[in-house]
């Protein structure tokens, strides 16, 4: 997806994706992933989502990157806020109290800004990606991790034919195959919806280093 796109959705308010509330496959599951509560967290194209917050009540820090400086800007604003500005060759963004939010493209993402990373928390992400990205976005990450870390990632699946993308239709077997061969998956829950109309699975997945 070329970024004048999201920029587009996100000055035009056309922000479906985003959730009022904390999402729920989050709060039924992370625990599954057995991680230290001081762990931190990256979050991938995080959006203003309001799960960095509650991973952060959990004890986390947070690293979330995000393209669009209006998303970062209303994430603080929602929260009333006030970040101090990091420094990065690629990319701005701001620290606040746990939480450091990247704006920019999360491939100028460096190794060392996540240097602490231990789990990923991927809601929508590689989901928000068209094929051609999908295979680097998981070859970036290896890249930028430490070490294989332990993930949750949430991703939704319908005929593709019916709807075009984004979200895109990515299932269990694709998974398995961008992350082979340094992860396990397997399912936490699944819920079946209809959107626009078509049918729906949406699956939160455990991945654990293999
Ligand atoms: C479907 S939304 C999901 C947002 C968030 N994860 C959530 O659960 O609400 C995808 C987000 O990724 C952002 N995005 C798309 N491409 C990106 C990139 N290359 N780098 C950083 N963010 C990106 C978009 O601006 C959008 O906010």
């Amino acid at each position: 997806m070329q970024a004048d796109f999201w920029h587009q959705m996100w000055h035009s308010g056309r922000v479906g994706f985003h959730q009022a509330d904390i999402n729920r496959f989050l709060q039924a599951h992370w625990q599954r992933l057995g991680l230290d509560n001081q762990t931190s967290v990256l979050v991938p194209l995080c959006g203003k989502t309001l799960d960095m917050l509650w991973l952060k009540e959990l004890g986390h820090s947070v690293i979330g990157v995000e393209l669009s400086e209006k998303a970062l800007q209303d994430f603080l604003e929602e929260h009333r806020l006030v970040g101090t500005p990091t420094s990065h060759p690629d990319l701005t963004g701001y620290e606040v109290d746990g939480l450091a939010l990247f704006c920019g493209d999360f491939f100028h993402l460096r190794a060392r800004d996540c240097a602490e990373v231990g789990a990923v928390y991927d809601r929508a992400a590689l989901i928000a990606l068209p094929p051609s990205m999908r295979q680097d976005y998981v070859a970036h990450m290896k890249a930028i991790l430490p070490q294989t870390v332990p993930q949750m990632l949430i991703a939704m699946e319908y005929d593709q034919a019916a709807l075009s993308g984004p979200p895109f239709s990515v299932g269990r077997a694709e998974i398995e195959r961008l992350y082979a061969p340094d992860y396990h998956v397997d399912v936490l829950e699944s819920v079946r919806f209809e959107r626009k109309g078509v049918a729906t699975v949406e699956t939160a997945y455990r991945l654990t280093p293999a």
